[in-house]
């Protein structure tokens, strides 16, 4: 019998990003004892990385905007790979989740006539982005904080998850450790909501601090939850590339939605070349004023620059690949170029982006009022998760168990659209939380085995009783993991490296199971890091199974040998379950069919 103690809620909330905080928000609002687990300090996620706005269709900024626009604008983005009802809650609630935020106190950037302003990003028909300079992640994640402190959260910080808690076929808690003493805690819950953030870490070079590992993904895949999606890892074009010390750390998108341009090192704007035909209608008269982009009955001025973040992505790599890259290895992201056409615009470029500013300016010596930035693709977001059910985001396989936000799937399709990532965890975070809340009332008590417990607590302390000598050590096998996945399942896959890859992770599984971590429970990176990669091998396993399968490129799935889309694939999804041999299945499934009226708004939209 191992010490643990015991805490039980009527919901429990792994991950305080801004799905977990607002699915806690919700269930705690609708009545339930919440408990929020959350990985790092509380206020510490990957949400404020989602710098340049929140999508939602407000239509302040131009009044052609709609549900219906947004609705197409995210499955035109995606694909059409995405679960289109989860697409059409989305865009129509957006909007109320949005100024719900702004009545619990986050202050928004205003128009002129004092409306929440927007601004235009990648793939969106009309500005629609409303945003805090470049800080609105951080903004929502402030505001939401602050007002779940209020609805009585009881949150658990410095805390790992390392196993989900079942009672038969239901999920019914987890099994934690706190990061300082390495004590374990089992949190027994009416119904668990995993909103654990994304997988950058698999990934050498991403905008993803050191928390992103996978856990919710690989630990809902452990308790028999399907991922879906799992080929589909966006590449943001714009990661800084120089110094080495900060190469991934986002650049906002923003920078291209207030006028950023890149160029390559002969000074060309390249994103003139290449335009997928579906956005091209017509050039405006000069470069400077973008493409005239003409889709349906609707026009809309935007730049090349902001074109959905997978072809950027793309062609910034094409332009580094046959040498007309920037010095490191990146393009050059101009916003200075700006002073042509504005007046004051150094002032512009501050008060409009100053965490880019000072980014620069503190990390690189970069004046970005005056200099070009260098810039190049980061491991930014998995399109792939947890499969859910599109209205309660309850996993479709495990009962008890809800997803939201980036480790949950369906939204976003082949590609995610720039803003939509904080709409989504507006929304569907709502959803989760108030359908878990419902679900723990509506359910009975569930019960813990003692065994059960026992045997997650000497799993996740077996890398202590190893002998840490025997092998390279944890930290420098994840960054094994992390050459192999940029290398071989990164922005352009081939069979090949990716028959090597799925081989060389077998390797890295045998020995990360075998390996030691040394020293002992207290204040020990070096053990947390040896059950990290538990998660980042599930997840690496996941995408590069997927990767394989879709032989096609479609959104963020590049393949050098497949290189164009494939009508057979346009309807598909990969979906991955652990087998009862405990190996990774993968199974095709068809799409369901999407409803005429749905059909119909795409069709219109263009
Ligand atoms: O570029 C950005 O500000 C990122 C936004 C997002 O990922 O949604």
């Amino acid at each position: 019998m191992t010490q643990h103690q015991v805490l039980e809620y009527d919901v429990v909330v792994i991950g305080a990003g801004g799905a977990g905080l607002r699915a806690a928000i919700e269930a705690a609002a609708k009545g339930a004892s919440v408990g929020l687990i959350c990985k790092s300090l509380l206020g510490k996620a990957h949400t404020v990385m989602a710098e340049g706005g929140v999508a939602a269709a407000l239509a302040n900024v131009d009044d052609r905007d709609s549900w219906k626009v947004h609705f197409a604008d995210t499955m035109r983005g995606g694909h059409y790979l995405n679960a289109w009802r989860m697409a059409e809650l989305h865009a129509q609630e957006a909007p109320e989740r949005v100024r719900e935020l702004e009545g619990w106190g986050a202050i928004m950037d205003r128009t002129p006539d004092g409306l929440i302003n927007q601004r235009n990003f990648g793939g969106h028909a009309y500005p629609r982005l409303a945003h805090v300079g470049d800080r609105t992640g951080l903004e929502m994640i402030r505001t939401l904080q602050d007002h779940g402190i209020h609805e009585g959260i009881d949150v658990h910080m410095e805390v790992t998850v390392s196993k989900l808690l079942m009672d038969g076929g239901r999920c019914a808690g987890a099994l934690a450790y706190d990061r300082e003493r390495g004590r374990f805690k089992a949190f027994k819950a009416k119904a668990v909501v995993m909103a654990t953030g994304g997988i950058g870490r698999a990934f050498l070079v991403t905008s993803n601090s050191w928390e992103y590992t996978g856990d919710g993904h690989a630990l809902a895949y452990h308790v028999g939850a399907e991922l879906v999606d799992m080929e589909f890892v966006q590449f943001h074009p714009t990661g800084m590339v120089w110094p080495p010390s900060v190469r991934g750390i986002l650049v906002t998108e923003g920078v291209r939605g207030e006028g950023g341009i890149l160029k390559n090192s002969e000074g060309r704007r390249f994103m003139f070349e290449d335009i997928p035909p579906l956005y091209k209608e017509s050039t405006a008269d000069t470069p400077e004023e973008g493409w005239r982009y003409v889709v349906g009955d609707r026009e809309a001025r935007r730049p090349p620059e902001l074109l959905t973040r997978d072809h950027v992505a793309r062609k910034i790599v094409k332009e580094v690949q046959e040498g007309r890259g920037s010095p490191h290895g990146g393009a050059f992201l101009d916003i200075a170029w700006i002073k042509e056409h504005i007046k004051d615009s150094e002032d512009h470029i501050k008060k409009k982006l100053p965490s880019m500013y000072h980014q620069f300016k503190e990390l690189a010596g970069i004046d970005i009022t005056k200099e070009p930035m260098e810039v190049g693709p980061t491991t930014h977001y998995a399109m792939g998760g947890i499969r859910v059910d599109p209205d309660s985001q309850m996993s479709t396989t495990v009962p008890g168990l809800f997803a939201a936000g980036e480790c949950a799937a369906g939204l976003h399709g082949a590609n995610r659209l720039g803003g939509n990532s904080l709409s989504d965890l507006l929304v569907f975070g709502k959803r989760a939380g108030e359908y878990a809340a419902e679900f723990a009332a509506g359910n009975t008590p569930v019960h813990l085995q003692d065994e059960q417990i026992d045997l997650a607590v000497q799993e996740a302390l077996s890398p202590l009783e190893r002998d840490p000598g025997a092998d390279v050590g944890p930290y420098r096998l994840q960054y094994e993991l992390q050459h192999l996945m940029q290398d071989k399942a990164g922005i352009a896959r081939e069979e090949g490296g990716l028959t090597e890859a799925l081989n060389e992770l077998q390797e890295l599984k045998t020995r990360a199971q075998a390996m030691g971590a040394g020293g002992s429970r207290e204040y020990n990176p070096g053990w947390h890091t040896t059950l990290d990669l538990q998660s980042l091998l599930t997840v690496a396993e996941a995408v590069v199974m997927a990767s394989q399968a879709r032989k096609e490129s479609r959104g963020a799935h590049s393949r050098l040998d497949y290189l164009d889309k494939d009508p057979e694939w346009g309807t598909v999804n990969l979906v991955l379950k652990k087998g009862h041999d405990g190996e990774m299945e993968l199974r095709r499934e068809v799409i369901p069919e999407i409803p005429e009226e749905l059909q119909k708004i795409i069709e219109e939209q263009g």
